[in-house]
Parts: C-alpha cells; structure tokens; sequence
C-alpha cells in the first residue's frame, strides 16, 4: 500500500452503533472530501481491471460517486443500477435480500450489446447488491468483467456469495 492509500485508509471514519447498535457504520465521506485520498483511491479501484471495461456501473447510491470518477478518469462510460422506480425506461430488474428485508434493483439498455462492464461500489457486505448489479447488467446485454470496491467486510462473505466474479478491493478489512 502506498502512503497515500494508507493516508486514504485513515481518512474512512468508524461510527459505533450506527444504524443501530453493535454495528459500526463505515463512513467514506471524510475520504471523498479530501482530493488526494478521492484521487488515490479512484485510481486503484480502476488499475486492477485498466484497458479491460468500456463503461462504469454505479450502484446507488454510494457507487455512483466512485463509478462518475473512475469513468472519467479511465475515457469510459458511465451506467447506474438504480434503485426501483427512478429510471423512465428500465430494461432489467432484480429483487434481492438485504441485510433487513428486501430491495430491487433496475438499469437501462443505454450501452452498446457486449459492453464490457466494470461494477463499482463503495463496499461489499453480503455481496447482494453486486450480486443483483450483475445480473440485471447481463440481462441488458453487457459483459461484466469484475467489481471493484473500496473495501469488503470479510465477515459477510461477500466473495462466497459473487462467485466467479472478479473482485477487488482497495483496503481490507
Ligand atoms: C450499502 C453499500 C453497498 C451495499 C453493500 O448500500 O453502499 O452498496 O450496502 O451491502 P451488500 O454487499 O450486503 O449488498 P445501501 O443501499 O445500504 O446504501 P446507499 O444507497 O447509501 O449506497
Ligand atoms: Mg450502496
């Protein structure tokens, strides 16, 4: 890790019993509101997977502000997964379990058929919102070629749960 990853590491805040008690909510906005770490990061989230994806997957909401800049950063485009019913002309949707209860997810055919499709998110828990991002992308026709996040939490088995989908993480743990 260089030293301004490890800076960037620093700079991810850890609130206790957020959003209730016994978790530690994982803030990233004291990270994104510092240009060198928001740069820092954005670069290795794009490095592992460099010359291999056409187009960025937000996931909302958080996967959004990492997805714009990697997308910039790298030439390539940009699609959102987005949370049901915030798309005009959804093509694809997938329900999914959550930690508490359920969600569904939607994009748009908006990519060229066989777009080469890099998922960014800000962390992967369970894994089910990368999971359904894969699959909805598939459906409209894209090719994804990995995930990358800034950090997974090895505990919730996300990596179990996205199978044969290449993932990287900036930070663990
Ligand atoms: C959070 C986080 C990831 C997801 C990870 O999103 O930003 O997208 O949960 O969990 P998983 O791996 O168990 O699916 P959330 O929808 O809670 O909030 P957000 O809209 O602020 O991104
Ligand atoms: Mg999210």
């Amino acid at each position: 890790t260089s030293p301004e990853l490890a800076r960037a590491a620093s700079l991810i805040r850890s609130i206790p019993d957020v959003p209730k008690p016994g978790i530690v909510f994982r803030d990233v906005m004291p990270l994104l509101a510092d240009a060198r770490a928001f740069a820092a990061v954005i670069e290795a989230m794009a490095a592992p997977f460099a010359g291999r994806f056409d187009a960025v997957a937000g996931l909302e909401a958080r996967g959004f502000l990492f997805a714009g800049a990697i997308a910039q950063a790298t030439g390539t485009g940009l699609v959102p997964v987005r949370k049901a019913g915030r798309l005009p002309r959804p093509a694809a949707r997938r329900d999914y379990t959550i930690e508490y209860g359920e969600a569904t997810i939607e994009v748009q055919d908006d990519l060229p058929p066989g777009a080469r499709v890099l998922i960014a998110d800000d962390v992967l828990a369970t894994g089910g919102t990368v999971e359904a991002a894969c699959h909805v992308l598939r459906e409209v026709g894209c090719r994804v070629v990995g995930a990358t996040v800034l950090f997974a939490i090895p505990e919730l088995c996300g990596r179990e749960r996205i199978g044969d989908i290449e993932l990287a993480t900036v930070f663990e743990g």
